[in-house]
């Protein structure tokens, strides 16, 4: 294992490990002040024989966040409880091997187009492109190889008050079907306030449409350990956007008002999932998209989520217009995860923060277009905390 960053290092002084106490420029370090590190270890190779490595963003609390830049995964978040005992509170494998495997976007980096674009198709400047249906007769998370299945590149960088990692990838003009080539760096930072930060940024040199978004699946009892029926929920939002058959959005923004939609004061996820309601019949479950409410630009709480029985509680803010509330629903038992946990369907819940599915053929939802000479840019915050004992 190797310290490749660590915030005193522009201290002039390499500090590595977790040593007791350190000596910096500015003084003694702290045992809390040593935690804070980024690590890395080789964590395999792909089929093509690229080197793939797994960083570990340490903060100050000892909340750890091991990433890897195959996919941009985030493979594992150690979150303490209302007692302070971590546990690893996302889904996902132990060794490459699982992530290179077909698996339902555990962590990963998801682009060039987060979510589903209907038919895999949509016109631009009226220009007809063709993208992969690899989901039923649609789009879904970019394609075939989206910016989950591929290996990006890891920049080592230092920021002032948290551990960073910068990935940054080349999706060239046409890949999956897509104009322009997007040169798209994303960079995760974990600060002290326990709250890991993606922030989201990408350019073009020809008009073409972009939504990222990070595919974690969450169970703050801990990973395997069960359904995440029991986590109460809210999310900051008065409407969503109801699918069709194929989980694509018909245009309208409905209301959440007396329906299993409506989360805005904090609400079990099992609550009335399995509610005769026809949205909820079509996701099998939740997989649908909620349209945050915002009054001002810039980032705002999306969701908070409690689970009664740690403490632990999870915020999301985001610079997004939406976010996709998916609960799991298509985990069967077939997927053996991390320390051989066996993933039941609803074992884990993603809060993907987004621009509305099949915006590209929806004009009336907020654009997903970029054209050269701008930058797009969003970040969203996953913020760990825990409440009083119940
Ligand atoms: C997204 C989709 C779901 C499902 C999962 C992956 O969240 O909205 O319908 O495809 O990804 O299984």
């Amino acid at each position: 294992m190797m310290t490749v960053g660590n915030l005193r290092r522009g201290s002039g002084l390499l500090l590595v490990g977790l040593s007791m106490v350190a000596m910096t420029a500015c003084g003694p370090k702290t045992e809390a002040e040593a935690r804070k590190q980024v690590t890395k270890r080789p964590f395999g190779q792909t089929a093509e024989g690229a080197a793939v490595e797994l960083y570990t963003l340490t903060n100050q609390n000892g909340l750890e966040v091991a990433i890897t830049n195959y996919g941009g995964a985030v493979v594992s978040i150690k979150a303490p409880d209302r007692n302070g005992n971590l546990a690893d509170v996302v889904l996902g494998f132990d060794t490459l091997d699982g992530y290179l495997k077909e698996h339902p976007y555990f962590g990963s980096l998801i682009g060039r187009y987060g979510n589903r674009i209907g038919k895999g198709r949509f016109t631009l400047n009226g220009v007809a492109y063709v993208l992969a249906r690899n989901n039923g007769e649609n789009h879904l998370h970019g394609g075939l190889k989206g910016f989950d299945k591929v290996v990006w590149k890891p920049v080592e960088a230092t920021a002032k008050d948290a551990q960073t990692l910068v990935l940054s990838y080349l999706s060239k003009d046409g890949e999956e079907g897509y104009p322009g080539n997007l040169s798209v760096t994303v960079t995760y930072s974990l600060n002290d306030a326990n709250e890991l930060r993606i922030d989201y940024a990408a350019t073009t040199d020809k008009d073409t449409v972009v939504n990222l978004t990070n595919h974690s699946y969450f169970n703050l009892a801990g990973q395997g350990q069960g359904d995440i029926l029991g986590h109460q929920v809210m999310t900051n939002a008065d409407r969503f956007t109801p699918v069709d058959a194929g989980l694509i959005p018909t245009g309208e923004l409905r209301s959440v008002e007396g329906t299993p939609f409506d989360f805005r004061k904090p609400t079990a996820i099992g609550a009335r999932i399995n509610q005769a309601d026809q949205q909820l019949k079509l996701g099998r479950g939740y997989d649908h998209n909620f349209v945050l409410n915002r009054e001002t630009e810039g980032l705002a709480l999306a969701a908070r989520v409690t689970e009664p029985g740690s403490g632990r509680v999870l915020e999301v803010l985001t610079t997004e217009p939406g976010l996709q509330f998916y609960t799991g629903n298509f985990l069967d038992g077939t997927i053996r995860g991390k320390g051989g946990k066996v993933y039941g369907q609803r074992y884990g819940f993603c809060l993907e923060t987004q621009h509305f599915p099949d915006s590209p053929n929806k004009p009336s939802f907020p654009s997903t277009v970029l054209k050269p000479g701008q930058r797009y840019q969003s970040t969203t915050v996953y913020r760990f905390s825990t409440t009083a004992a119940r």
